[in-house]
């Protein structure tokens, strides 16, 4: 069984090694779908463009979707429409419609296939809101329509089905891209990790491979990494599994449980009809057993969905806003050439494009309708009540992560092969892991970004940040940000030299 599907079945050239240019016009951090998008704009307006990528393209949550490319964004347009208005829904479906349309005409080869995309519920108390939904879909624009049936084997009682939307190969749609922009002279460079920002003056990016200059810079990092614009306190992370393998030929459309999050398509991979299902999702750092969920949702695709076996099963973690919309747009209200595009909420496909565009028109100069929906910079009152949810949450789990720990023992000689604890040793708290063939590897058991206490994911063996959803291996290298630093080395006293 390997990882995902898409960085399985494509090769990527690689673009690490490349000398560092001193200045560009636009700098662009990060090489999944929203920042490749953006870089590919810029330059084919004529802009000298250069992407620093941390690990290697579309390897990042980009590489890791389910990449249903569509407008459709669960139960969005009900609730944009009671919080913002009939207007911003509308808005909301345009931006997102013509970021489809766009993907659509750029001339990859990506298995890009257009199908219905259906939302519905199996559950009574859920009807209501799925009719109000197809109401407010339709009233927004997008071709949707309330049906009963559905082709899929759960006992559907209602449902909203959108006409014309895709699914596709996004790692060979975004190596396409990153193609497209090298032929407009953007330069994309992999295995170089920004690491801050001097915003005074012409900002300079300080990276792992030297500092560069430039006129604008744009942090597309998933996670936006500079800690200004209080990011950490309006992002909330998401983790959701993915299980894949043969299974039916006969999923036409793509589908999600409105209520469990349970999503489901289909993809032809060199003639093998494969079926997709996401789902079982959870906070990132939960004290969750995420092998369990992993059986809990392959069981279900195989009852529901026509799975007959794993062969490819992956996860990763997306960022939802305070209000459900993106963070587009000037990275904090006095920056002027520092711009963010992140917080797409599990629909960064179309999500990315959207926000690709929107920044290529704010550098630019061109006006752009949709700006003031998509600012990083908005508040209203509804959000401050999440903001002090998700911040409670993150209070929580500083002091409370940090109280049970400490009152753990030492027993990192007890730990069995395949066994990890945060515990107190001497004076510090430690993340341990006893690996399969016995080895024993302990790091400082405290985030680098902000300092909470990290976790055990049994599934990915990986030590991952509740508060903000920063990901470590068991040695403590970065996995995901918005730390940029390892966590702290450790050794038990007794191994010290
Ligand atoms: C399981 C799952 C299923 C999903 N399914 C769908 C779907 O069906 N349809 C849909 O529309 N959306 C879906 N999404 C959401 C979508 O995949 C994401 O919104 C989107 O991929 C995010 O793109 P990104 O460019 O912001 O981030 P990424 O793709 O993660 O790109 C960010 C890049 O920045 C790099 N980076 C990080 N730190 C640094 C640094 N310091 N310096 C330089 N580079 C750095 C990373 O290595 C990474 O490559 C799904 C998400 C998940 C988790
Ligand atoms: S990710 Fe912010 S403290 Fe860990």
């Amino acid at each position: 069984m390997t990882g995902s599907l898409w960085l399985d079945t494509t090769a990527a050239p690689d673009r690490g090694g490349r000398p560092l240019p001193e200045s560009a016009d636009v700098v662009v951090l990060g090489g999944g779908i929203a920042g490749l998008v953006t870089a590919y704009l810029l330059a084919e307006a004529g802009r000298s463009v250069l992407v620093l990528e941390a690990d290697r393209l579309a390897a990042g949550v980009s590489g890791n979707t389910t990449a249903k490319v569509t407008a459709q964004h669960g139960l969005k347009y009900d609730a944009l429409r009671s919080r913002k208005g009939a207007g911003a829904a509308a808005l909301y479906a345009s931006s997102q419609t013509r970021a489809l349309e766009w993907m659509a005409g750029l001339p990859i080869d990506c298995d890009f296939t257009r199908c219905d995309s259906v939302v519905y519920t199996v559950n009574r108390d859920t009807v209501p809101q799925i009719e109000k939904e197809a109401e407010a879909a339709e009233e927004a624009g997008l071709p949707a329509k309330l049906v009963q049936d559905i082709d899929l084997d759960v006992p559907a009682l209602s449902a909203v089905r959108v006409s014309a939307q895709a699914r596709f190969h996004p790692r060979k749609w975004l190596l396409g891209v990153a193609g497209l922009l090298e032929k407009a002279g953007g330069v994309i460079i992999e295995q170089v990790r920004a690491l801050s920002l001097d915003e005074s003056g012409s900002p300079t990016v300080r990276t792992s491979a030297g500092d560069v200059r430039a006129k604008d810079v744009v942090v597309a990092t998933h996670y936006p990494l500079f800690d200004r614009g209080l990011y950490f306190a309006r992002l909330d992370p998401v983790r959701d599994l993915v299980v894949a393998g043969p299974g039916s030929s006969a999923i036409d459309a793509m589908y999600l449980d409105a209520d469990t999050h349970h999503s489901v398509r289909g993809h032809v991979e060199d003639g093998q009809a494969y079926t997709i299902v996401g789902g079982e999702h959870y906070r990132v750092g939960a004290k969750a057993d995420v092998e369990g969920r992993y059986r809990k949702l392959a069981d279900w695709a195989g009852a529901r969905a026509g799975l007959r076996s794993v062969s490819h099963r992956w996860s990763a973690h997306d960022l939802s806003t305070l209000d459900s919309v993106p963070y587009v747009g000037r990275y904090h209200p006095g920056s002027k050439h520092l711009w963010v595009a992140t917080g797409f909420g599990q629909w960064g496909m179309t999500g990315g494009p959207a926000a690709g565009m929107l920044l290529r028109d704010l550098l630019l100069g061109n006006d752009n309708p949709a700006k003031d929906l998509y600012d990083p910079n908005r508040f209203d009152l509804r959000s401050a009540v999440s903001l002090a949810s998700n911040n409670l949450t993150v209070a929580k789990h500083l002091v409370g992560d940090h109280l049970g720990a400490l009152r753990k023992h030492p027993a990192l000689d007890r730990l069995a092969p395949g066994q990890a604890e945060v515990t107190r040793a001497g004076g510090d708290l430690v993340a341990a892991y006893r690996d399969p063939a016995g080895e024993l590897h302990t790091v400082g058991a405290h985030c680098t970004h902000l300092g909470c206490l990290v976790a055990f994911n049994n599934a990915e063996k990986s030590w991952d940040c509740p508060c903000h959803g920063s990901r470590f291996g068991v040695d403590g290298e970065v996995l995901h940000g918005p730390a940029v630093k390892p966590l702290r080395k450790w050794c038990p006293p007794a191994l010290e030299e």
